[in-house]
């Protein structure tokens, strides 16, 4: 008879949690995720396997939807979401429900914020508190996962950033490993908001990475004094392929800083019907050795 994977322990109390932790012989390693989860979420598991037990969190974090955003219908697909992580070889899910999250009303809470340079840039001008609610929640979630080791996904850069950041800044005792966005074969970010496109829309979407790569190429060649032209070129080509674009910007890929040349990133967002997609692209310097 074929063998199914096991069925993976489903916590959702701090109590749970605490006795799962506790029955831990060694080290365990954490992937934070808010669910409906893609083959993106799926690589971040198994790189957390191995060495160590791997717990994923599934969470759908209103701290982080502003007003009018997707918070009510973003997909929950919990059976589907534990089959997929069994048989990437995650030992728990910690899916906490709102009110064990945040016990009290948000006027009553603790609450961490992250700096304006970091958290107000990019996404963050376009989504204001969008970064302080996934910092409140990430650190609750440390404290409560107590990892040696997070894995979160380069398709949300800024997140990252954000989060080493804290990490660092707060002297949290857990290493954060970063993996490459995973792609559709036609070079759409994974993401659980794709499936809010449209068979037309879908066709388009795809774009926006084909628009970063040729910014990112052309880049290469020139010095960061003329990337503003090739940022307003980008705003202009996605525009004329039916995206709405928020921005399209090159900041520095460690502290999204202005680009320095050295270690550059294009960062976009874009309206496609009522998905907003996001990306981002290395610009790679070449040696001038
Ligand atoms: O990247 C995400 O899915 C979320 O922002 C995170 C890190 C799970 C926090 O809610």
């Amino acid at each position: 008879m074929p063998t199914r994977p096991e069925a993976i322990p489903v916590l959702d109390t701090l109590d749970a949690l605490e006795a799962w932790r506790n029955d831990q012989p060694g080290p365990v390693n954490f992937v934070p995720t808010m669910g409906n989860l893609h083959a993106g979420h799926l690589a971040l598991v198994e790189h957390a396997a191995g060495e160590a037990a791997v717990i994923a969190s599934i969470f759908v974090n209103p701290a982080q939807f502003g007003p009018g955003e997707d918070y009510e219908r973003y997909p929950r697909t919990l059976a589907e979401d534990l089959q997929a992580l069994a048989s990437v070889g995650c030992d728990a899910v910690w899916a906490p429900d709102v009110a064990t999250m945040y016990p009290l009303p948000e006027q009553s809470r603790y609450s961490v914020l992250p700096p304006a340079a970091l958290a107000e840039c990019l996404c963050g001008a376009h989504r204001p508190g969008h970064f302080d609610g996934v910092c409140n929640v990430v650190m609750r979630l440390f404290w409560q996962v107590r990892p040696q080791r997070a894995v979160f996904g380069e398709k949300d850069y800024q997140q990252l950033v954000i989060l080493r950041r804290m990490v660092e800044e707060f002297s949290i005792p857990v290493t954060i490993d970063a993996l490459p966005t995973v792609r559709e074969a036609d070079g759409l970010a994974m993401s659980s908001r794709n499936r809010y496109l449209t068979e037309s829309e879908r066709a388009i979407a795809p774009g926006l990475y084909r628009v970063l790569g040729t910014l990112a190429e052309a880049a290469r060649e020139r010095d960061p004094g003329t990337f503003e032209a090739l940022r307003l070129s980008g705003m202009e080509r996605l525009d004329a392929l039916g995206f709405k674009p928020e921005y399209v910007e090159f900041r520095n890929a460690e502290n999204l800083g202005p680009p320095d040349g050295k270690n550059d990133r294009i960062f976009a967002a874009a309206r496609l019907g009522s998905a907003r997609l996001i990306d981002n692209v290395a610009v790679t310097r070449q040696s001038c050795l």
